[in-house]
């Protein structure tokens, strides 16, 4: 098994699903791994059930963050850099899809509040842990449902006509861009970037929506694969020795894999990244 002690790893959405897994398989290889949940509880159980796993004595963290408030992430970022020196892994994997169009704490759509700008402001406020390193891995869940999706960037959040799995796959395709955005502007920094599409997982993804969306997401579930199968490639992009220096790819099955053609859109994905940074509005973020 590839050892990952003296590593230290974030991941966030770790309280469920791909993203427990992942912690927990990571901290099983020697890992230091830092949760980041929404829910206190959740967290609070997730660590301890974490720090009793058989050969685990490294330290386990837990953090509390709704990562749709730009407000929290910046919190959570200034924890993480009052608490660690350094981070070798981050990984980006909470995300929801969302039946009705909902407006985050700043006012911005939720799936995109949360799937992408969460993704992107996180990782830049935590580059310099990231440089303190000789090398260190960007991991973002990304999803095959960015097939089909584009953007309208004159109407990013889906405020004239909003169907949630269009915003999802919007998303989704964001995450793809944001990568490739961030790999190039790493390049030779001994940071890569990466994200991925973990298959079709019963995990508990959807259920948040409540009412009859909880049971319809549950049915899809005999199609789906165990979040122990779907976690595999984020844990393989954490922690192999073979991915060390591949940058700005897109994974399947933790196999480099095609993208859909507009996720290859290099102007769009600079468009993005330069809507992003206007949204944030946040001055002290690192000129990447
Ligand atoms: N499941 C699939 O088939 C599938 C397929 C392709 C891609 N993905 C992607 O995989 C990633 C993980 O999804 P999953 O299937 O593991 O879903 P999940 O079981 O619902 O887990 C999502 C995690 O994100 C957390 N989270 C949700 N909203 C949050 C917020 N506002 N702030 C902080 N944390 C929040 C959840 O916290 P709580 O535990 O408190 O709910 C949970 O820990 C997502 O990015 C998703 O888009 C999933």
């Amino acid at each position: 098994m590839t050892t990952m002690q003296g590593q230290t790893v974030l991941i966030t959405g770790a309280t469920a699903g791909i993203g427990k897994v992942t912690a927990i398989e990571l901290a099983k290889m020697g890992a230091a791994v830092v949760l980041v949940g929404r829910d206190a509880h959740k967290v609070e159980n997730t660590v301890a059930e974490i720090r009793t796993l058989p050969g685990v004595d490294q330290p386990v963290d837990g953090l509390v963050a709704n990562l749709a408030s730009l407000a929290e992430v910046r919190a959570l970022a200034d924890t993480v850099k009052a608490r660690y020196d350094h981070l070798n892994v981050l990984i980006n994997n909470a995300g929801a899809v969302f039946m009705q169009r909902q407006t985050s704490p700043d006012g911005f759509e939720m799936t995109f509040a949360l799937n992408h700008l969460s993704y992107f402001y996180l990782t830049l406020l935590l580059l310099d842990l990231l440089k303190n390193n000789a090398a260190a891995r960007v991991i973002s869940v990304s999803s095959g449902a960015h097939i089909g999706a584009s953007l309208n960037f004159d109407d990013i959040q889906n405020e004239r006509k909003y169907t949630s799995f269009k915003a999802y796959g919007q998303s989704k395709l964001m995450n793809i861009y944001f990568t490739r955005e961030l790999a190039r502007r790493l390049e030779g920094s001994g940071i890569t970037a990466n994200c991925l599409h973990p298959g079709f997982v019963a995990t508990n993804f959807g259920r948040s929506n409540g009412g009859i969306f909880n049971g319809l997401f549950r049915m899809t579930h005999l199609a789906a694969i165990s979040p122990e199968e779907g976690a595999k490639t984020s844990i393989y992009l954490a922690s192999s020795p073979d991915v060390a220096r591949v940058n700005g790819e897109y994974f399947y099955r933790s196999q480099v894999t095609k993208a859909s053609i507009q996720a290859y859109d290099d102007l769009a994905a600079k468009r993005l990244w330069d809507i992003s940074l206007k949204l944030i509005n946040d001055p002290e973020i690192e000129k990447v």
